[in-house]
């Protein structure tokens, strides 16, 4: 296929973990701006937004097979936006080493397996992106959260590499580092940290999870929303090999 051209066209992007939560918002919100989007997740529902696929990301087959599919529908591959991920909470002695694999799969080697196997419909886009969803458990540590808070760290290296291995040919690559977001996955947190810490629900949320920002509210979904649009849009040429808190304030601490 001749490539597509800086700008040309119709624009076309993978989000992963779009059944739910951040994916299911920039899913919605990258439709809305005219994009091409292929919804990856374990069991899109009726209501993902875009064109549903599901596939098992911590796989190299279920990566390939998005990357596969969003080509074959769309013709091309601008835009990654790598935001598939879970939770485990349990201090290391007790870690479940399963779920240090799966974590490591699904936060680390899904975005490089997708970099990878998109790489040349990047190059040929002229404007590739990639996009991490991050966190600021990407920047910082928190206890009990060892699987999860290493693969975040990591994948900020690998957005690094990217951007230096794909200045030449017009990829960018950043993360957003959002601080508490009130979707599915938060809101499991709140009843596994409670068991881990011995305290209530409400407790956890105000004693634990908001501690550390300094403006106590959730970050919304359609500011993060908004600022995927940004980073992958024709005015985030500038930037590259960054992280964007978006975190009330966390980072500032
Ligand atoms: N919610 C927050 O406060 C918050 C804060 C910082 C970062 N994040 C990050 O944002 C991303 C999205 O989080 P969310 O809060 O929207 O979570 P969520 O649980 O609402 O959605 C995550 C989605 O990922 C999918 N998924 C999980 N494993 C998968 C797999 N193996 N293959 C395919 N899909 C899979 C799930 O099915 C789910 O639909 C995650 O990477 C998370 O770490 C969330």
């Amino acid at each position: 296929m001749a490539p597509a051209g800086q700008g040309s066209g119709r624009r076309a992007a993978i989000v992963t973990g779009a059944a739910s939560g951040i994916g299911e918002a920039i899913s919605r919100r990258f439709v809305k701006e005219g994009i091409d989007v292929l919804s990856v997740d374990l069991r899109p529902g009726p209501d993902t937004p875009g064109v549903p696929f599901a596939a098992d990301l911590t796989t190299r087959e279920g990566n390939k097979a998005a990357v596969e599919a969003a080509v074959e529908r769309f013709g091309r591959l601008d835009i990654i936006v790598p935001n598939a991920g879970f939770q485990h909470v349990a201090p290391i002695p007790e870690f479940d080493e399963d779920r240090w694999d799966a974590l490591l799969a699904i936060l680390l080697t899904s975005p490089f397996l997708l970099t990878k196997y998109g790489w040349q419909h990047l190059v040929d886009s002229g404007a590739g992106r990639v996009c991490v969803i991050a966190s600021a458990h990407a920047l910082s540590a928190s206890p009990f959260k060892s699987g999860y808070i290493s693969g975040k760290h990591g994948v900020l290296g690998l957005v690094k590499t990217i951007a230096l291995e794909g200045a030449d040919c017009g990829i960018r690559a950043n993360a957003i580092c959002p601080g508490y977001v009130r979707t599915p996955l938060v809101q499991a947190q709140i009843a596994d940290q409670a068991k881990a810490h011995g305290m209530t629900e409400d407790r956890v949320v105000s004693e634990v999870m908001l501690v550390r920002q300094p403006v106590k509210q959730m970050v919304e979904l359609d500011d993060l929303a908004e600022m995927a649009v940004f980073l992958t849009g024709p005015n985030s040429n500038s930037l590259t090999g960054m992280s964007v808190s978006m975190d009330m304030g966390w980072s500032a601490l």
